[in-house]
């Protein structure tokens, strides 16, 4: 029988890459996108296929999402996919990708602001769109990956918090565009893995978090899991955060 199967964008390392490993270890085939992260990328989906003994539980495209003829690439690689093909459709999209880095507001050049807003903002848009029919014949689930920075001024992230708000604002219009066939929601992480720049700040943060400690990308796996497992959840957000929006 053929396995659902779902495209993780920027899924190489870090929360990406304990996202696609969760839903291989969870029976899905997992289309991990990477830009830069190919080695890694190959390491996980040797150890799981080993692990399996069996065919490779996924496979790895890349592609650079701020540019236009490589994210049109990648979605007629994925719709070309024998295990696409096998499946009838996609039955996953999460739009994980991301660039995180902290610029004075008077330095932001319109050029960071472009590259966020593509990169968080445009590049789920035509992904998502580009893999709507798809999507749509196996009723299918996309998860936006925002943050928790909603209704708060973050010092030095403007154009970064600007973007994920478009991001988190697309999924929840998409939610009500695309119903009933396909269902949209958002993950807001937490403090789950800190920037190499911001590690000073981030174990302040760690100490104003209710549960008293930073997430681990696994909590976000179950997250996915979760929402992929909930037929009558669209256009939601879950903070998976230990609490820290209460503080904020
Ligand atoms: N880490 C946290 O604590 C935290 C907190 C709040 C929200 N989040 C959100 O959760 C998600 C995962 O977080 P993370 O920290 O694991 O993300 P990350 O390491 O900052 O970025 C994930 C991946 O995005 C890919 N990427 C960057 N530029 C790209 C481009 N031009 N084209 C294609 N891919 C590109 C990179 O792929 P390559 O490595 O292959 O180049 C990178 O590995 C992100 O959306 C982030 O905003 C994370």
């Amino acid at each position: 029988m053929s396995k659902p199967v779902v495209l993780i964008t920027g899924a190489g390392k870090r929360i990406g890459a304990e996202v696609s490993k969760e839903l291989m270890e969870m029976g899905w085939y997992v289309l991990i996108h990477v830009n830069s992260s190919v080695d890694s990328a190959k390491e996980i989906l040797a150890d799981y296929t080993s692990k399996f003994g069996v065919d490779a539980p996924g496979d790895i495209l890349q592609a650079n999402l701020l540019i236009d003829s490589e994210v049109n690439d990648l979605i007629s690689q994925v719709l070309q996919h024998s295990a696409v093909k096998d499946s009838g459709g996609i039955s996953g999209l999460i739009h994980n990708a991301s660039i995180y880095s902290s610029i004075d507001v008077e330095d932001v050049s319109i050029e960071d602001l472009q590259k966020n807003m593509k990169l968080h903002v445009e590049t789920p848009f035509n992904l998502t769109l580009g893999l709507l029919d798809s999507l749509r014949s196996k009723n299918g689930c996309v998860i936006g990956m925002v943050d928790t920075s909603l209704g708060r001024a973050w010092k030095g992230l403007s154009h970064y918090t600007a973007s994920k708000a478009g991001l988190r604002q697309l999924m929840i219009n998409f939610a009500g565009d695309f119903h009933p066939d396909v269902r949209v929601n958002c993950i807001a992480p937490g403090a789950i893995i800190s920037a190499d720049w911001e590690v000073e700040h981030f174990a302040k943060i760690i100490e104003e978090i209710p549960l008293g400690r930073s997430g681990h990308p696994s909590n976000i796996a179950k997250a996915v899991l979760f929402l992929f497992n909930s037929p009558h959840i669209s256009g939601q957000v879950i903070n998976v955060d230990g609490g820290w929006s209460l503080n904020q």
